[in-house]
């Protein structure tokens, strides 16, 4: 074959790699912001660009910053859910879906309400995950493979939230499996913790494409599961890993340099109103990237263990 095409063939390839093109879902390019936009301007609602949401120059969930520009989606500064477009969830029958017709969202209030529908209708780990897999009001999962639900102990005193799935996570379906859960496994080892005795889990489920970081209203969207799946576990002790962790769970404003290290509390679940004791840490794809603050690190695990040894036997 001829070398030159080879060599271009090669160079493409490298590029889409490089813009975080790496798992072919169809034959042929859909531009599903465009899809959207015509939808809510079908409907009557102002089509807002999803793209605006995204924050600027930090890296997706496998690359996590150390903090982000963009305000948290958090409880006490959402976004204004009814500046989104409105409900429209469109059967997806245009021609060239190589994903047998996917149904795309327009993502908004409506969205948020049944998630927090369906979860709080499961009663257990198994009817969260299979509510997750029937729910459709994410986009997310129409470009991700697996939804990455969680995983090691149901019962587990320790639950650790990251930020949303990347791309070794989502090729296996479990949260943490790639170079930052490898180093995330090695942080729990050095106090004593193995890795299947703990809870670990993101707070969205599905990987973003090309490991863009998830937008404010796809946590948003997702919070109700990740809510529900704490009130299911109920940890004595939360660990948020990074600063979009930090400020989904603990509606945090703080950067996480500043708030690393400290001890906030998680109040669980309408019904119970119970506090779980929380840590903010560094990203472990974080300390891969910059090891001098694994210094930083080794402080908070030992004030974790600290905790964690401090804890009553459990009932
Ligand atoms: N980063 C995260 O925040 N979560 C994962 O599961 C993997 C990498």
């Amino acid at each position: 074959m001829d070398g030159g095409f080879n060599e271009t063939a090669a160079a493409l390839l490298e590029w889409y790699r490089e813009a975080g093109i790496d798992v072919v879902v169809s034959d042929i390019p859909r531009d599903r912001f465009a899809e959207t936009a015509t939808e809510a301007t079908r409907r009557g609602a102002p089509a807002s660009s999803p793209m605006a949401a995204r924050r600027d120059g930090s890296a997706g969930p496998a690359n996590a910053t150390a903090d982000s520009a963009m305000p948290p989606a958090q409880r006490s500064s959402a976004p204004s859910l009814s500046s989104m477009p409105s409900a429209a969830t469109t059967r997806d029958d245009s021609p060239g879906s190589g994903l047998g017709s996917p149904r795309v969202t327009v993502p908004d209030e409506v969205a948020v309400a049944d998630a927090r529908e369906r979860a709080r209708s499961a009663q257990s780990l198994e009817e969260l995950e299979a509510a997750l897999a029937r729910f459709e009001g994410c986009n997310l999962r129409l470009t991700a493979r697996s939804l990455v639900f969680g995983d090691g102990d149901p019962r587990a005193r320790l639950m650790l939230i990251g930020e949303a799935p990347g791309r070794e996570e989502d090729i296996a379906g479990h949260p943490f499996v790639g170079r930052s859960g490898q180093l995330l496994n090695r942080m729990l080892g050095a106090i004593g913790i193995e890795r299947d005795s703990v809870r670990v889990t993101n707070t969205v489920p599905w990987r973003p494409p090309g490991n863009r970081p998830p937008t404010p209203m796809e946590t948003e969207i997702c919070r109700p599961f990740i809510e529900r799946q704490i009130e299911l576990v109920k940890p004595d002790i939360l660990v948020c890993l990074g600063s979009p962790a930090a400020k989904a769970i603990l509606g945090a404003q703080e950067g996480i340099m500043r708030l690393r290290g400290q001890w906030r509390s998680y109040v669980m679940g309408l019904d119970e109103g119970q506090a779980i004791p929380t840590l903010a840490m560094l990203h472990p794809a974080y300390l891969l990237r910059q090891p001098s603050q694994k210094r930083l690190a080794w402080r908070d695990l030992q004030s974790l263990k600290q905790r964690l040894d401090g804890l009553p036997p459990r009932a």
